[in-house]
């Protein structure tokens, strides 16, 4: 399997295939399964069914070889499969930087939102192909799948910011995004 480099990194080109959704060289890829998703849909029933049913893949992220360590800057290609457990759009687990930086999207395929919350205010970005959605310091992130097809985006982000999953499940996300006859419904994360 494809690694990260050792650093220091040298200076570097790397193949950015947007109809593909590759990244050459590539470093390593994660999939993450409805199993990996536990505690995140609202409908724990529903997504119980399906993680020990044929427990789909959800989303897949490759990466450039370019390591996640202080100082350099990672790119990876997320794609999230189009799909809703009991109406909640399928998505990525969500994070906050434990080292608060910034981070952007470039949406490249397919249709989805970019959903943040900072603890107390809620944001959602409607992502089509070209848009840049810009994650502010501080704000965790959640990416969905608003769409009938994959929706695939490529991230750019600090080396040293991390991946706190933890607050996400101790917090939330602010709003839930289910599927709606034009778009999304987004709802208040509790209910
Ligand atoms: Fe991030």
């Amino acid at each position: 399997m494809p690694e990260y480099q050792t650093p220091p990194i040298s200076p570097m080109a790397i193949a950015f295939d947007a109809e593909k959704l590759t990244l050459s060289p590539e470093g390593p890829t994660l999939t993450r399964r409805m199993s990996d998703l536990e505690g995140l849909f609202r409908d724990h029933d529903a997504w119980s069914a399906a993680a020990s049913g044929d427990d789909p893949i959800v989303y897949t992220v490759v990466s450039s070889p370019v390591p996640e360590v202080e100082r350099e800057l990672p790119q990876s290609i997320t794609t999230i499969m189009p799909g809703d457990t009991a109406g909640e759009l399928w998505m990525t687990k969500g994070h906050q930087h434990p080292d608060h930086q910034g981070e952007i999207y470039l949406a490249l395929h397919g249709r989805g939102g970019l959903l943040m919350f900072d603890g107390e205010r809620t944001e959602w970005l409607d992502m089509l192909p070209g848009t840049i959605g810009y994650i502010p310091p501080g704000w965790a992130h959640r990416s969905v799948n608003t769409g009938d097809e994959p929706y695939s985006f490529l991230a750019v982000y600090p080396g040293g910011a991390g991946h706190d999953y933890g607050w996400v499940l101790e917090r939330g996300m602010g709003s839930r995004a289910f599927r709606a006859e034009s778009g999304v419904d987004l709802r208040p994360y509790a209910e």
